[in-house]
């Protein structure tokens, strides 16, 4: 497959040739080290021989991980390995489209192998060729995972980290078990204030403001079986001004957000988060292995 001459930021279909088959094949880059390939034909699959790292089921069509070029730079420094992400959203999904573009870019040693939606309605991971799954069950029953087969397609899916991204639900202690120390969220408040059940989208903003505060900004934690209460990982501060409005102030935070989760995941990716003994997670930095934040 002609992977190093696809476009990094559009998807590509290629004719696939062999003396077997003739497959159609879309692909779409996901970092500059790998693209993911669909073909509705899946029988093409076993054809791939070594450049094949995986291939995933998914409904009728099938998604293939496939190594950009001989020397794919799959790791990085001292053996850290790529990491493989689900990311998790509910909403808007601009903290994950964030991520995935800092991936493109080459600023994330990882590819979000799943995105974990609680509709159907994730347009923009179809489009690029990640694939997705509901969760929980939809009302009707006719769509989602139970918690158990949850844990197990992101076990197909190699998922080394979850990433929450204005994900609503709880996430189910039977993830939480599967995945220690290993999920995260992003908070749009300084916790530990104006977070729990019920804070949430412009309802947090509005609290904010009405307290009186003077800064506000997004909290990136770990994830227990509560919402909101796991160890807290990095925070960024904005001014909450005298004339903001909750949409003003949200906006402001959220423009932090997409700066703060990139650099988190980096960090998550680069094995660069180390547990201090009394089990407050912290940073390494990447300029000066000797500092923390
Ligand atoms: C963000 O404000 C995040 O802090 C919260 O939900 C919002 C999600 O925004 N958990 P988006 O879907 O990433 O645009």
């Amino acid at each position: 497959m002609e992977a190093q001459a696809i476009n990094p930021h559009f998807p590509t279909t290629l004719n696939s040739k062999n003396r077997n088959f003739m497959a159609k094949i879309t692909c779409f880059p996901q970092s500059p080290t790998w693209v993911s390939c669909k073909s509705h034909n899946l029988s093409f699959v076993p054809e791939f021989g070594t450049s094949l790292k995986k291939d995933l089921s998914l409904r009728s069509s099938c998604v293939v991980k496939a190594k950009v070029g001989s020397d794919g730079g799959e790791e990085l420094g001292e053996g850290v390995s790529r990491k493989n992400l689900a990311v998790f959203v509910s909403g808007g999904g601009s903290n994950f489209r964030s991520i995935h573009e800092a991936i493109l870019d080459g600023r994330i040693n990882g590819d979000i192998v799943v995105l974990v939606a609680k509709c159907g309605g994730a347009n923009y991971a179809r489009n690029k060729g990640i694939p997705v799954i509901v969760f929980p069950k939809t009302k009707s029953g006719s769509e989602g995972l139970s918690p158990h087969d949850l844990v197990s397609a992101l076990r197909k899916f190699k998922v080394d980290n979850v990433l929450l991204a204005g994900f609503l639900k709880l996430i189910p202690a039977e993830l939480i078990r599967a995945y220690p120390k290993s999920i995260l969220n992003i908070h749009p408040s300084l916790l530990p204030s104006f977070g729990g059940k019920g804070y949430y989208g412009m309802k947090v903003h509005r609290a904010v403001i009405a307290s009186g505060v003077r800064y506000s900004g997004p909290t990136i934690h770990f994830v227990d079986e509560h919402y909101d209460t796991g160890r807290i990982l990095a925070q960024r501060v904005v001014p909450v001004l005298v004339t903001d409005t909750a949409e003003e102030l949200a906006a402001r935070v959220l423009q932090e957000e997409h700066q703060v989760y990139v650099e988190v995941a980096a960090a998550l990716c680069e094995e660069r988060i180390i547990w201090r003994e009394d089990g407050v997670p912290l940073i390494r930095s990447k300029d000066d292995p000797d500092k923390f934040s």
